[in-house]
């Protein structure tokens, strides 16, 4: 367990950390899945292209990003969007060396207490099974596959989840 956990709303200051810490899970992760996503592939996107994206996205009520600091480092992140009839978990990102510490569990919680009362869903990678687990663990179940995503021209399925009531 991480101890001196801090939970925060993330401002426009905070983007390119945001960025930075996507691209260190990314790396981390996508590599080992075996959907053909390389390391070469995620070195070669550029995320600060989303930047501008995520300004938009702070200036909307219906959107919320959440920061998880230590000792004032930003180690991890959840983004997320209310829409009328349902929520959105968009993405949390937890640095590599911080993860499995429970850092990622106290952001969702965070996501979820601010979606509470709607319908839940969410898209997930569908070989990152460790975060697939990580999502059950909540009560989300798998309802099917999600839209795919593209990384270097490369397309990855997706499976979608939901928690129907909150
Ligand atoms: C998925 C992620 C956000 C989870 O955050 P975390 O801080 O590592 O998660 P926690 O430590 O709170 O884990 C909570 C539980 O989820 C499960 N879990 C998390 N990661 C897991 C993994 N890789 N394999 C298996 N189970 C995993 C564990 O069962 C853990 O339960 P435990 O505490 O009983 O062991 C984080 O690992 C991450 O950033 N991964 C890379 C990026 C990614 O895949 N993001 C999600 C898609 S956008």
């Amino acid at each position: 367990m991480v101890s001196k956990l801090k939970i925060s709303q993330a401002g426009t200051a905070d983007i390119s950390t945001i960025s930075k810490i996507q691209k260190k899970a990314w790396l981390a992760t996508y590599p080992n899945l075996g959907t053909g996503v390389t390391r070469a592939d995620i070195l070669k996107k550029d995320f600060t292209g989303l930047e501008p994206t995520r300004y938009q996205n702070m200036a909307d009520d219906n959107w919320r990003y959440f920061l998880a600091q230590k000792d004032n480092q930003t180690i991890g992140y959840a983004a997320a969007k209310k829409e009328a009839d349902q929520g959105i978990i968009k993405l949390v990102h937890v640095l590599p060396q911080f993860q499995n510490q429970g850092v990622g569990s106290v952001l969702l919680e965070q996501v979820l207490k601010w979606l509470v009362g709607k319908r839940i869903v969410l898209q997930v990678v569908r070989a990152n099974f460790g975060t697939i687990a990580f999502y059950q663990k909540f009560g989300f179940s798998p309802i099917g596959p999600g839209r795919p995503i593209k990384v270097a021209g490369k397309e990855i399925a997706t499976l979608k989840m939901v928690i129907p009531n909150t």
